[in-house]
């Protein structure tokens, strides 16, 4: 009995991990939260997922241009889904593999089902990549003569492509691409991560966000409001861009 009554006034030392992280006096199991109320607590936003009170937020912010992104010799589901969903999640217009494993497609690790949503294309070698005109292809590597992440001006029609799990870039590939960049990081990275920062990067770079405040204590700026340019006055025969 007395234990029992123990454990109540102490949940956290009692019912070990299954505790809620909000503070001591208020932590109680989620299976008894759960079962006096049907659901969880309002005490407990912090672990409320985020739908269950509004929607996530909507698609990224429309960009300028657009970009794909894809890996050579690509060899884990879980990698090429994991990829495929940050692609999808960040707005790719379109994800490719070249050379990948055929055990890269034995298990479908993409919940978001990328291939629904945008075209993955699957090259077997280097000649058949078939890209936009004008789309450039960037490599992701880690070079010495690669271009600094934070410092890269993303072109606004390019392809990313990534290098295998195990070793880079083949030489054939970097021939190919027109510029090569490289994620300051002390060693090298999971490939699909690599992947989800060089997009999120393209995202802060090219996507309209209010600036960040100078500093931690100054309010945030507004974002400016999109002020649309005068038309374009072309000569006679002058090529539209
Ligand atoms: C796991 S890494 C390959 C292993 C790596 N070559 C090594 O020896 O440790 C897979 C791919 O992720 C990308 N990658 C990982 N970290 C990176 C970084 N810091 N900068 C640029 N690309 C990176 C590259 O495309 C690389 O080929």
């Amino acid at each position: 009995m007395g234990s029992k009554r123990a454990s109540r006034e102490e949940p956290s030392a009692a019912l070990g991990p299954k505790v809620c992280p909000v503070s001591a006096s208020t932590a109680r199991p989620y299976s008894q939260a759960t079962k006096q109320t049907g659901r969880l607590p309002d005490r407990l936003p912090l672990i409320r997922p985020i739908c269950q009170t509004r929607p996530v937020k909507p698609n990224p912010p429309s960009c300028r241009g657009y970009f794909g992104i894809g890996a050579e010799s690509i060899s884990k589901s879980v990698n090429l889904g994991g990829l495929l969903r940050s692609a999808n999640a960040f707005g790719a217009s379109f994800a490719f593999t070249v050379g990948a494993d055929d055990r890269a497609f034995e298990m479908r690790s993409d919940t978001s089902k990328a291939d629904t949503h945008l075209p993955v294309f699957h090259w077997r070698t280097v000649d058949e990549i078939q890209l936009p005109k004008g789309c450039s292809l960037v490599g992701i590597e880690i070079l010495d003569e690669a271009q600094d992440l934070p410092s890269f001006p993303h072109p606004l029609q390019c392809a990313y492509v990534l290098g295998p799990e195990r070793g880079a870039l083949s030489a054939d590939l970097l021939a190919r691409c027109d510029q090569v960049v490289r994620i300051p990081t002390n060693f090298s990275l999971n490939v699909a991560t690599a992947g989800a920062i060089v997009m999120y990067d393209r995202l802060r770079a090219v996507g309209r966000f209010a600036p960040r405040p100078v500093s931690e204590r100054t309010a945030a700026p507004e974002l400016a409001p999109h002020v649309q340019g005068q038309p374009k006055r072309r000569r006679q025969g002058q090529r539209q861009g």
